[in-house]
């Protein structure tokens, strides 16, 4: 068997040649004497044409009356069609049906909505477009990890299940065993269904960034790429209660260099992705969003712009806008704020720093103001806010200072408090939302169309 991703990206495509092929149909069309077959293998976005005829093979009839999405194996011969659209076509031998499809195969040829799509989310890879779009969340995980490897940072893998809320937002998903008065009746009996299985109060993590933090101090510098959890109560198209994040954790930093990591993995990325998936791109840019690779190339040229929150606040305020939410010194930045920011004062990305201390995490460092801390947001047009990072509180007196007046129990952050006892090195780090890098780089306009399954607040199908 060959792969139809190497007929088109290797010269295997130009010489006529004996070939095999498996893969499902996505289109047929039949007259008596001839049929032709769109089909998929799987290994690229494009399909390839199969000329079926009825001199050639014992079973037209049968193939003729295949519907769409039915699996098949074709042997044959590839023949270049240099003038067609199509660069080369499989003119068949035999084809012999692996899977016959029902024929009440819900996507036909036809453009569907992305609403009923998401009905489907279990055929929906089979699109074009959901083909590019997880073809690229697969390639943008692995250029990911390439440029932090490459970079000597290490992966760590960090709890799922935890006692901790790192980014103090109680919008944590909770964690129990069945009923405890009616335990399976596998379970090991020495275990005590009427507690909690771990004794205690257990969430879904929201963050692995205060876990990685201990491994920053004995790696320099590390990473989480992995599954966080968020009980928010925000219907947009920006939030989803499963996300991944990538979380690097540098020590011996500061905020200018997390910033200058984080662009420059960010451009890594796109360069990635223009360079590896430039056929699922250029499907995207024809069929979902005609901007998009002019966006990602206009990203790699330009330096991502740098203002501080309260410049922000200042150029907010000279707009010539009526914002919604009102714009002063010490609120939180809105959806709104962030995209007039991006997308009409700068049109780049552009990272805001220094916020006000109270409407951050505990964590972050203290600038000498005492007002704002050492944190910064990457705010991108389209989608807003991609990255949130800070150099983090080393000192020990006044992070324990921090957690006390941000009311958190310093008995379960005594681990946390050591990290700073025993040779804290001025450390911080980022986290980029992948689902929303996604967004960037595909062009698509909600975050359910880039997750596999989504989860997403008073909606999970299975
Ligand atoms: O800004 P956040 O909350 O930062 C942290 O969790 C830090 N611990 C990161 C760090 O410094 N190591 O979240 C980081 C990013 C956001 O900028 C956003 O892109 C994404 O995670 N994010 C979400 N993505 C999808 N759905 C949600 N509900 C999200 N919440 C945050
Ligand atoms: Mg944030």
């Amino acid at each position: 068997n060959v792969l139809v991703k190497d007929l088109y990206t290797t010269n295997e495509g130009q010489k006529q040649h004996q070939i095999q092929i498996s893969g499902w149909i996505r289109t047929i069309r039949s007259s008596k004497k001839i049929a032709f077959l769109e089909v998929n293998d799987g290994s690229y976005i494009r399909n390839i044409q199969v000329i079926a005829k009825a001199s050639q093979l014992e079973n037209f009839t049968e193939i003729t009356k295949l519907s769409i999405a039915s699996a098949v194996t074709i042997s044959g011969e590839l023949v270049p069609t240099p003038e067609a659209p199509q660069p080369f076509e499989l003119q068949a031998q035999t084809i012999t049906t692996a899977g016959v499809a029902a024929n009440d195969y819900p996507l036909q040829k036809k453009q569907h909505s992305w609403e009923y799509l998401r009905t489907i989310a279990h055929l929906r890879p089979r699109t074009n477009t959901f083909y590019a779009v997880f073809k690229i969340r697969s390639q943008a995980a692995f250029a990911i990890h390439e440029y932090l490897q490459h970079h000597d940072f290490v992966y760590v893998n960090t709890p799922i299940i935890t006692s901790s809320d790192t980014e103090g937002a109680g919008e944590m998903f909770r964690v129990t065993t069945l009923d405890p008065n009616d335990p399976p009746k596998t379970a090991d009996k020495k275990l005590d269904f009427n507690q909690d299985f771990f004794g205690q109060e257990t969430n879904l993590t929201v963050s692995g960034q205060l876990p990685v933090e201990a491994f920053a101090m004995a790696f320099r510098n590390v990473y989480t790429f992995g599954p966080t959890f968020r009980a928010e109560d925000s219907h947009t198209k920006r939030h989803a209660a499963e996300f991944w994040m990538i979380e690097p954790e540098m020590s011996f930093v500061n905020l200018v260099d997390i910033l200058d990591v984080s662009e420059s993995l960010l451009k890594y990325v796109i360069e990635y992705l223009l360079q590896h998936a430039s056929a699922d791109l250029q499907f995207l840019n024809d069929n979902v969003d005609d901007q998009l690779l002019a966006r990602l190339q206009a990203t790699l040229q330009n330096s991502f712009a740098r203002i501080t929150y309260t410049e922000a606040i200042e150029r907010l305020q000279a707009a010539p806008v009526d914002f919604k939410f009102p714009v002063a010194w010490g609120i939180d930045l809105k959806a709104e704020h962030e995209q007039y920011l991006a997308e009409e004062i700068f049109k780049r990305p552009v990272f805001v720093t220094d916020y006000p201390r109270g409407i951050k995490a505990f964590y972050m460092r203290d600038n000498d103001d005492q007002r704002t801390v050492a944190a910064a947001d990457l705010l991108v047009p389209r989608i807003g806010e991609l990255i949130g990072g800070s150099e983090r509180e080393e000192r020990t007196d006044v992070l324990a200072a921090k957690m006390k007046e941000f009311g958190l129990p310093q008995s379960e952050y005594e681990w946390y408090l050591d990290l700073r006892r025993y040779g804290a090195a001025k450390h911080g780090g980022f986290g980029i939302g992948f689902e929303r890098l996604l967004m960037y780089v595909t062009g698509m306009d909600n975050i359910r169309d880039v997750i596999p399954f989504p989860r997403i607040q008073g909606n999970i199908q299975f």
